[in-house]
């Protein structure tokens, strides 16, 4: 199936991976639909999601890199919680070949405040969605999970087949249970397709159906990075969570100082370490991952897969203030606190795995990293909005 005939729906495409990953696939010839329900993106000049639905910020920025303003890229201001308006875009997009699967909470902190809206909008509405792409006959979802699933790791850095856990946040909780959930769905998708197909030799009749999916799920490590362009990047809404998000708000004035989460850990210099990768690089790894189940299936393998999206060097938060105080020019301002529940020392992956089976590899820098985000973060200081 080549990229020109297939349309990939991209769930949360105005967020931060998923509007990178809207942009990949645009650059690679894909046809896109995007599903967003504008909860963690800027409206732009509109003041709230409802008058931001026809063309949210995020999409006129992709417009705008790859000039073509002209040419709009469909839109749907959805939450996946809302079955008739998924079958309603099913409906009117019957090209849809694969889901690409962004949407959903993703706040650490704020999953332990209000655990149920995590399992509402995340697996409910992860299930609402897998209920009706099976409905339309799409089979083939890549799904962003995180590394978050592997908890404290026994070992670094982390391969896929180190064990996933459900001892983290209720949102770490969430992407564990999805991983279970699209890997139950296609095994049982393989158990129906043998016996659908033993039951239309039995009768002579030819086989006419494959209710076999395919899935990749892709565990994030740390995100990062903004595009090159400086024209978009991470625009959340609040105060940011994440480490780099909120050290470019110390950066253009918008927040005071960084407070590092402790620095008592059994690390080089006490803070915790993470595998940073460049969220263009991030994005890049869905289009490989899509062009994988395209080969996969066109030999007939239909396969449910984790592959690790990292970089495979740890830096500390300390080693992050620095490059990022060296991408901007000056010392940004921070101070020790406590530890944040829920941090582990260590997430660093081995992303072998994914360098051999999806020819993918972060192969952008850590200064590209701090310089694309200090670009976009200067041309755009308006800072979070608390709404
Ligand atoms: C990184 C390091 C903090 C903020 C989580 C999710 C993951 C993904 C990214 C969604 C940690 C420290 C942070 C701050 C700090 N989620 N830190 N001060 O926790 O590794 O990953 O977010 O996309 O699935 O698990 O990312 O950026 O929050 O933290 O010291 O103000 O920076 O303690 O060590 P994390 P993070």
């Amino acid at each position: 199936m080549s990229p020109t005939t297939s349309t990939i729906l991209v769930t949360g495409g105005c967020g931060y991976v998923g509007s990178h990953t809207v942009l990949s696939l645009l650059e690679s010839g894909y046809n896109v639909v995007v599903l967003d329900n504008l909860s963690n993106t800027s409206f732009g000049n509109s003041t709230n999601a409802t008058t931001a639905a026809e063309t949210p910020e995020a999409l006129k920025r992709i417009q705008r890199i790859l000039s073509i303003e002209d040419k709009p890229i469909p839109f749907y201001a959805v939450d996946i919680v809302d079955r008739p308006a998924l079958v309603n875009i099913f409906e009117s997009h019957p090209d849809i070949s694969t889901v690409i699967h962004c949407a959903g909470l993703k706040s650490v902190g704020e999953s332990g405040r209000v655990p149920l809206d995590y399992y509402n909008v995340n697996i409910a509405g992860t299930v609402n969605l897998l209920q009706v792409m099976e409905e339309f006959n799409v089979r083939r979802i890549v799904f962003s999970s995180s590394a978050t699933v592997y908890g404290d790791p026994p070992k670094i850095p982390i391969p896929e087949t180190s064990p996933i856990v459900a001892s983290m946040s209720p949102y770490g909780r969430t992407k564990v249970f999805l991983e279970h959930i699209i890997r139950d769905m296609c095994v049982a998708s393989t158990v129906k397709q043998s016996d659908y197909e033993k039951e239309q030799t039995r009768k002579g009749a030819a086989i006419e159906k494959d209710y076999r999916w395919s899935a990749i799920l892709l565990r994030y490590f740390n995100p990062a990075g903004a595009h090159p362009s400086g024209i978009m990047g991470e625009d959340p809404q609040g105060i940011p969570n994440n480490l780099m998000p909120y050290l470019a708000q110390v950066a253009v004035g918008n927040l005071e100082k960084l407070t590092v989460f402790g620095q008592d850990y059994p690390t080089k210099d006490g803070t915790c370490i993470r595998d940073y990768l460049h969220v263009v690089d991030c994005a890049d790894g869905h289009v490989a991952a899509l062009e994988k189940i395209e080969l996969e299936e066109s030999v007939g393998n239909f396969e449910c897969k984790a592959y690790n999206l990292g970089a495979g060097t740890g830096c500390s938060v300390l080693d992050m203030v620095r490059a990022f105080s060296k991408a901007v020019g000056r010392d940004l301002p921070y101070v020790i606190s406590a530890r944040r529940p829920g941090d582990v020392p260590n997430l660093t992956a081995d992303p072998s795995l994914a360098n051999k089976e999806l020819n993918w590899k972060a192969v952008k820098t850590l200064d590209e990293m701090c310089e694309d985000l200090w670009r976009w973060q200067r041309n755009n200081p308006k800072g979070y909005r608390t709404v």
